[in-house]
């Protein structure tokens, strides 16, 4: 056996000649488990198979399955590339019993496919056992005659597997191969077994148990069994090799790799990291994972990452290089999975554009990380510059740690955790600001707003306040509220969320998380990070830039938009509500009904010509009467004082604002309607995003289409048909199921009457229908009717929930019993109440499990109630 794909079918082969189903490999997200990340095993697509809760039409299966596992309980990330056997991603071959064969059937099976199928030595395999598994034992040692030299008994960290922390588990016993004394490395169980000599082959699980949340184990249905077995592992045996890159699996991904960064030796780790990596983000890619930063994505991003750090490391510096090897890859692997080949030019894409993203700031960290290490004293690189990294450079912990390992150093992830959680607190802090602060805090003094024209300024320190009293200092940790002698902080109001940013001098730093208005003095919120700080003090404001100029950006557009609503809507709207925040605005307006698509699209491209017309921006300041007189909208039932300030945007939209906006509408960049929903009776919401914040959410939103269509295997243009035609498919194939489930019922009720018992000249029948619908209980019914003359009849089925009961009694018989009562005595016993016509009636009832003894019961209630 040469190949790895000839190896993937001999397994598959073997156990269909032995009874099982082939079954495809399931997808790597797993469809509706929330407790898994990625598939991790090849039981992942049976897992309710073995709880009980799904049944198929076979209990024999064999798979080989697609498995990632980073992250979650099997999570084999830090050993890539520092071994020769784990991976990333790998395909486990499998074997399946649903209740059917156990243990001993399990073990023949394995034991003559390694030894007979791909005649392995019997003297190069162990076998392992869990300690209180006597069953197994004496099966290996007493059936198989397994040598006892080479059998072990071991505890529960690996003879007991689980697949996540809840779910199927059960003991198991594994089979190890030896690759003999060339290879370093001990037997399972000693200290020395990390070592790549004797290597795992196959895991044989005895399902058993499900575990719950509270840890307890609860006994599953049926006794099961699930198998696994590196496709990978079992390929480096056969084809000679200790390592499983030296197979064909990797060679051609090594071999691109090791010509791109010119490299001679295909042994060097990192052209394995790569090999590796490269397999994962493919498959992880073609299903429709996108790099982001949270859950999956950034799972997928770690290892992008990863991959390009290491090529940097052998010396490709210019290039992005990691996209090209989905080409190696789809020719070693694609004819197994055409669906990896049909996502082939968009693996390459996401690829090529997060290397892109990464390479910018790589080589920075490298650096600053570099430095970092010469400065060292210890062997730990400190949280602070593991934080910086990861915060700055996008450099994922277990990148830095990867280095730091390759340089024999470790990383103070109890310190890094503590920055992340410092960096969350502030996260906190910005969002849901519970510093104390009295919206009647006594303020004194006045202050000049300076942050339309500037984002920094000099200011001296006029008030304090901790607890909402008035203090002469504040120290170092204290939560508070400052009052400058003026701020370019704008103070929330009118929509406009406050500014945040710091207030600093050589001795201290305030951190600004919100500026509040108090009538018209701007006071700072926020808490004294370091050093102390006194009224009197000097100190320099700063804004945030980014987030202002991103709040800017929203405000200009809200008044365009408000512009926009009421040429295309009518001169009726009017605003109700508004948010100005740095990631969206959200606008709240009178209207009775819903803004159509048409309408949202024209207001879109109105305020998109705005944009582009670039008009410029200003602010005048008048008397109320002449602005009202110009046309400037003002907000019904706001207090305006005599003077106001009136920003007009060209002609467009002339508002009375008292926020700080762009300074040509040109600098908004680009206007999108995210969402239009209803929040009261005659108000609608229409939330907004503009600048960076609109390009990126169209491009999620063309990745989502991508992904669709690629799901879909059809162009971005056709997607939509190919969806609805799906549907459409769809629609046709569950017709034809039900008329198929209606008509086997309807057979098997027909064959019910024989099971006709007479009590007193009546024929009477109480059963259950598997898989009956309404309808098909009703048909059955009748056909019963006519077959048995004089009957009384009761019929029900169940879906697992939920019970459905008919009865009916023929016409000569309806004096002496009748179908209502009928029906309602076997009802109240199933949760359920009932009633209907004297010859045909129906009920229905929610405790399925009452059901059966329900139905025995019909014969002695007809006795008892017949006339
Ligand atoms: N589920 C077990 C494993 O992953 C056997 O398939 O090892």
């Amino acid at each position: 056996m040469e190949t790895s794909a000839e190896l993937r079918s001999a397994f598959l082969n073997y156990f269909k000649q032995n009874d099982h189903e082939i079954v495809p490999s399931g997808p790597l997200m797993p469809a509706n488990d929330p407790t898994l990340l990625f598939t991790n095993a090849g039981m992942v697509q049976f897992k309710d198979v073995f709880l009980g809760k799904e049944s198929l039409n076979y209990t024999r299966a064999t798979s080989s399955q697609r498995c990632v596992r980073v992250g979650g309980k099997h999570n084999d990330l830090d050993n890539v590339g520092y071994t020769a056997r784990h991976h990333t991603f790998f395909e486990m071959l499998g074997n399946f019993s649903f209740g059917d064969y156990f243990k001993r059937e399990a073990i023949h099976y394995a034991w003559e496919f390694l030894t007979k199928v791909v005649q392995l030595p019997e003297e190069r395999l162990w076998v392992t056992v869990y300690e209180e598994d006597e069953e197994a034992a004496d099966i290996w040692l007493k059936d198989i005659n397994v040598n006892s030299q080479r059998f072990l008994r071991i505890g529960a960290k690996d003879n007991f597997w689980a697949m996540g922390d809840t779910g199927p588990c059960g003991p198991c016993t594994e089979i190890f191969y030896d690759h003999g004394e060339k290879v370093q490395g001990g037997p399972p169980g000693t200290p020395e077994q990390e070592g790549d000599r004797y290597v795992e082959v196959w895991n044989l699980v005895f399902m058993q148990y499900e575990r719950d949340k509270q840890g307890t184990l609860n006994d599953l249905p049926k006794p099961s069994v699930d198998t696994g077995m590196g496709l990978e592992r079992l390929a480096a045996i056969l084809q000679g090799v200790t390592n499983n890159y030296d197979t064909d699996l990797f060679v051609k991904i090594i071999k691109t790799t090791a010509d791109i960064a010119k490299v001679t030796n295909t042994s060097a780790a990192s052209l394995r990291v790569i090999a590796d990596h490269i397999r994962s983000c493919s498959f992880l890619i073609a299903e429709g994972v996108v790099p982001s930063n949270e859950g999956r994505g950034y799972v997928l991003r770690r290892i992008i990452r990863r991959a390009v750090r290491h090529g940097n490391k052998l010396g490709i510096h210019q290039e992005p290089f990691f996209h090209k090897l989905v080409q190696p890859l789809i020719e070693s692997m694609g004819q197994a999975y055409p669906d990896l080949m049909d996502a082939s030019e968009r693996v390459q894409k996401t690829l090529e554009n997060e290397e892109h993203r990464f390479s910018e700031t790589l080589n920075q960290g490298m650096r600053i990380l570099q430095e970092d290490i010469d400065k060292l004293s210890g062997n730990t690189i400190s949280g602070e510059t593991v934080f910086k990294l990861y915060d700055t450079y996008g450099f994922p912990v277990d990148l830095t740690a990867d280095i730091a390992r390759e340089r024999q150093l470790n990383i103070d992830e109890p310190g890094f955790n503590k920055y992340m959680e410092a960096q969350r607190e502030r996260g906190r802090q910005a969002s849901r600001f519970d510093i104390a602060y009295d919206a009647s805090l006594a303020v004194q003094t006045r202050s000049e707003f300076t942050g339309y024209e500037h984002m920094q300024d000099q200011a001296v320190v006029q008030e304090l306040f901790v607890n909402n009293k008035s203090v002469k200092t504040i120290a170092e940790g204290e939560s508070g509220v400052i009052v400058l002698s003026q701020t370019p902080f704008y103070g929330e109001s009118g929509g406009q969320v406050g500014d945040q940013g710091v207030l600093k001098n050589d001795v201290a730093m305030f951190e600004v998380a919100d500026t509040k208005k108090l009538g018209d003095v701007n006071v700072h919120l926020g808490k004294l990070t370091s050093g102390s700080l006194a009224v009197n003090d000097r100190v320099v404001a700063q804004v945030d830039e980014k987030q202002r100029r991103a709040i800017v950006l929203n405000h200009s557009a809200t008044h365009l938009m408000h512009a926009a609503l009421r040429q295309v809507l009518g001169e009726h709207v009017q605003q109700k509500g508004s948010l100005v925040a740095p990631d969206r605005l959200r606008f709240d307006f009178s209207n009775d009904v819903p803004v159509s698509e048409q309408e949202l699209e024209r207001i879109e491209t109105i305020v998109n010509n705005q944009i582009r017309e670039n008009s410029a921006a200003t602010a005048k300041t008048m008397s109320k009467d002449k602005a009202l007189a110009a046309g400037a909208m003002a907000l019904f039932g706001e207090k305006y004082g005599d003077e106001v300030r009136v920003l007009s945007i060209g002609e467009f939209s002339v508002e009375l604002c008292g926020g700080v906006h762009v300074q040509r509408a040109g600098d908004i960049g680009f206007f999108k309607i995210v969402s239009e929903s209803g929040i009261a009776s005659g108000v609608r919401r229409i939330e907004a995003v503009t600048g960076d914040a609109a390009l990126q959410w169209i491009t999620e939103t063309e990745n989502q289409l991508s992904n669709i269509a690629s799901l879909v295997k059809a162009s971005k243009s056709a997607a939509k048909d190919k969806v609805a035609q799906l549907l459409e498919r769809n629609r046709v194939l569950e017709k034809e199921c039900n008329q198929l489930k209606s008509k086997l019922a309807s057979q098997a009720g027909s064959d019910l009457s024989k099971d006709a018992i007479e009590i007193d000249g009546l024929k009477v029948i109480a059963h259950k229908i598997d898989g009956a619908d309404p309808k098909s209980l009703r048909d059955t019914l009748d056909q019963l009717k006519n077959k048995l003359g004089s009957a009384a009849i009761v019929l029900a089925t169940s879906n697992g929930s939920k019970v459905s009961l008919i009865a009916g009694v023929t016409k000569d018989q309806t004096k002496r019993i009748k179908a209502g009562d009928l029906v309602n005595a076997v009802a109240i016993q199933v949760g359920g109440k009932g009633g209907g016509r004297p010859d045909m009636a129906q009920a229905g009832g929610n405790n399925p499990a009452a059901l059966d003894a329900a139905l025995q019961s019909v014969p002695d209630w007809v006795r008892a109630n017949l006339r």
